[in-house]
């Protein structure tokens, strides 16, 4: 448990406990990707979404800090300075100005370099537990400020839901819709894709005479969201980056062809890839056609999820 500290308290400060938190990992239902910023990242236009797959982080009180690891693509990752968890538990330390001690361990279910954001998810998951576990109490709005400054992403896998990412996709409000659950099944690709490759890929391909059309705001998408229709939001669904992911991985095309084969409402490529996202019409839905996709033998595995859910959170 955590027990909130006060300056009058003689308690120690934080959580005497290992802290477990939940990390989700993300899709997104419309990526718009604008030109390239001074900066060298992309403007965007995008709508997250928290799916139910989920990494999970323990934190325990220790002298140093430490980062083990378990499950999907342990051993392909660094565990040292490099890593985005390392990267957040420094990055909370020095904003709260307390020493960055302590024993992480991280269970991976989430594919790496997958265009699901699990790396960005992990550094969220990260900040909700050691803030915690040190007791520096800072709010899901604090968190996501620190967030922004370790990747585009990890602001959203702070708060969850469904929301409207700008800026570089750090600048995130939450979409306020009637609550609906949708339902997927997240198809993962052998192999990953690195995320700055396919963005310079969609360079590439827009500086071409068969450059794909920008799909630019996300009113469409929002507005079907509003009409809680599976078929609805299936017409809306679409993401710039597609050209450049199937572009660089052409086998992605025949994932796509084969999730629509079997029934699936939509499908798209997940963020940068190489993960497909077919939108199924309910639950029951969703595992015939993980089953269907498994069978068809196009994709590594096929997994039915749900959203939206929440953000990094202790559980
Ligand atoms: O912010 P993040 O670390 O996730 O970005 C990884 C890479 O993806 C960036 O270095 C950049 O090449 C590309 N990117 C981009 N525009 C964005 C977000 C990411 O070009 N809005």
């Amino acid at each position: 448990m955590t027990e909130a500290w006060r300056p009058d308290d003689d308690r120690p400060r934080g959580s005497l406990g290992p802290v477990r938190v939940k990390a989700p990992a993300k899709i997104n239902l419309h990526l718009g990707v604008g030109p390239v910023r001074p900066d060298g990242f992309h403007e965007l236009n995008t709508v997250y979404h928290a799916i139910s797959i989920h990494d999970e982080l323990t934190a325990r009180r220790g002298d140093t800090l430490t980062l083990t690891m378990e499950g999907e693509g342990a051993g392909q990752l660094a565990l040292d300075d490099s890593n985005l968890v390392i990267r957040a538990a420094r990055a909370l330390a020095g904003h709260a100005g307390v020493p960055a001690h302590a024993r992480l361990h991280l269970r991976k279910r989430i594919p790496l370099a997958a265009g699901l954001a699990g790396g960005s998810a992990d550094a969220a998951a990260a900040l909700v537990a050691c803030d915690a576990l040190w007791g520096t109490g800072l709010s899901r709005d604090e968190l996501a400020a620190i967030a922004a400054t370790l990747g585009s992403d990890v602001p959203f896998l702070v708060h969850g839901g469904t929301a409207l990412g700008t800026g570089r996709g750090e600048v995130v409000s939450p979409v306020l819709a009637r609550p609906t659950t949708w339902h997927w099944v997240v198809a993962v690709a052998d192999g990953g894709l690195s995320t700055p490759q396919v963005y310079a890929e969609l360079d590439r391909l827009r500086g071409t005479a068969t450059a794909p059309t920008p799909r630019g705001s996300a009113d469409a998408l929002l507005a079907a969201l509003r009409q809680r229709d599976p078929r609805v939001l299936a017409e809306a669904l679409g993401n710039d980056l597609q050209p450049a992911a199937v572009s660089l991985r052409p086998e992605l095309a025949e994932v796509l062809k084969a999730g629509r084969a079997e029934g699936a409402l939509a499908g798209i490529v997940s963020g940068s890839g190489p993960t497909c996202v077919f939108l199924a019409a309910d639950g029951e839905d969703a595992e015939r056609l993980a089953a269907g996709l498994t069978a068809a033998g196009v994709c590594r595995a096929a997994h039915p999820a749900h959203g939206p859910v929440p953000g990094a959170r202790t559980s």
